[in-house]
């Protein structure tokens, strides 16, 4: 008999992981056996990378020693540099990100190049991906490529390399904050597609160049951008429930909604609603997080559905000064994190990931030769 076909995968489970938890009826995610909120509140984005990456909270030595690790690693090689200087200024950074990734690991130099199936590819990457959006970014806006600046944190920098100024306090612990919650997911659509390419035993860098197309999509990372353009349609507060109930009826998608995982409110999104407030506060612009809250309760009472993390990022993100089409590549900067732990994971118990597809096209076709074809 045939075996039940599980669309879009929904409830398979496909391998065992320590790495990370979603408990979908409750509304938790643990990384490593660590709440995220307690995360979000008490520790860094560098500490839950070393957390994801080695199994536990590091050292304070611990902690310094992967900072100095990661800190040279932020330099690109010249050849990819002189790479980005050529992309066209007109391409979404996704795409620069795709291609800079790819080429990375064919451009380091031999001294630096890390193991294909090693953690210093992982460190390497998560270094290099502000730098190439910041190298892409600033080219765009005229500007001179970021430099390699040890004194700030990775948020701080990731925030220095786009914006061209060094971030308030507050502005980088909201960003920090913002990377520890997208830093892993267990097997998302992006993870999983990493873990897929690593499956076959190929190497880190192709593995990041899946997940990166992959998190492209609007329903995976693209999710808060959109969630910009639906802001601007509705425009001012009155106009929310006639935009919002009109886009249900047409059976459309609300961005930022939803989730394939969680049941109730998304953690990640909670935190991040305060966030948005927060920042919203220290810039006097609380517009948005109203409007949000608005929009909120229309699709909560239509539907039912919670905000996923991807409602109140982008705004945050806008906030911040970020411009849209780099909402997504953000995404990308923290889970980088988490891809690469999990393609790690991937090697060390490694099953080739072929699932099987139901055949429902015919059979027994009798072949025509291409001059009796109509
Ligand atoms: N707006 C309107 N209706 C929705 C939405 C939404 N955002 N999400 C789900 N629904 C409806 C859907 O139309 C369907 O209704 P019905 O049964 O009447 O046809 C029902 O809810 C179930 O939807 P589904 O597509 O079967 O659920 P799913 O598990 O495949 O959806 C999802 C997960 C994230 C793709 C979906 O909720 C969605 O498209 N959300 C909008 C995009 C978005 O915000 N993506 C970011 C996800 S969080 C970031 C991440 O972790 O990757």
């Amino acid at each position: 008999m045939a075996a039940e076909i599980q669309r879009g995968l929904e409830d398979v489970v496909a391998l065992e992981s320590r790495i990370c938890f979603i408990d979908g009826q409750k509304g938790r995610l643990i990384y490593r056996g660590y709440d995220i909120r307690e995360l979000a509140e008490r520790s860094t984005f560098e500490e839950v990378a070393y957390l994801l990456w080695y199994g536990r909270l590091p050292t304070a030595s611990q902690l310094d020693e992967l900072t100095s690790r990661l800190v040279p690693l932020r330099e690109l090689p010249p050849a990819l540099a002189r790479e980005i200087d050529e992309l066209p200024l007109s391409a979404h950074p996704m795409d620069i990100l795709r291609t800079a990734v790819s080429a990375l690991a064919l451009v380091e130099p031999e001294e630096t190049r890390p193991g294909p199936t090693s953690i210093g590819g992982a460190q390497r990457l998560t270094a290099a991906l502000p730098t190439i959006l910041g190298r892409f970014h600033r080219r765009r806006n005229g500007g001179k490529p970021p430099e390699a600046r040890p004194g700030l944190s990775a948020a701080a920098y990731l925030l220095y390399a786009l914006l061209d100024r060094e971030p308030t306090e507050l502005e980088a612990r909201a960003l920090d904050v913002a990377l520890i919650l997208h830093a892993d997911h267990e097997l998302n659509a992006s993870t999983f597609s990493a873990r897929v390419t690593a499956s076959t035993l190929s190497d880190l860098y192709s593995s990041i160049t899946s997940a990166v197309g992959t998190l492209k999509g609007p329903l995976h990372g693209g999710a808060n951008e959109r969630v910009m353009e639906l802001l601007a349609e509705i425009g001012n507060p009155e106009r929310a429930e006639e935009v919002v109930t009109g886009k249900l009826s047409r059976h459309e998608r609300i961005m930022g909604f939803g989730h394939r995982v969680y049941k109730v409110e998304d953690p990640r999104a909670t935190i991040l609603r305060e966030w948005s407030r927060r920042v919203g506060e220290a810039k006097n612009e609380l517009r948005y997080y109203e409007l949000l809250r608005q929009v909120e309760a229309v699709v909560h009472r239509e539907k039912g559905l919670y905000p996923n993390v991807d409602l109140y990022s982008g705004s945050m993100y806008t906030l911040l000064g970020i411009p849209h089409d780099l909402f997504t590549p953000i995404f990308a900067a923290s889970r980088v994190v988490g891809w690469t732990a999990h393609v790690l994971e991937e090697y060390e118990d490694l099953r080739l990931i072929r699932p099987t597809a139901k055949y429902v096209g015919p059979t027994d076709l009798p072949y025509v030769p291409i001059a009796d074809r109509r």
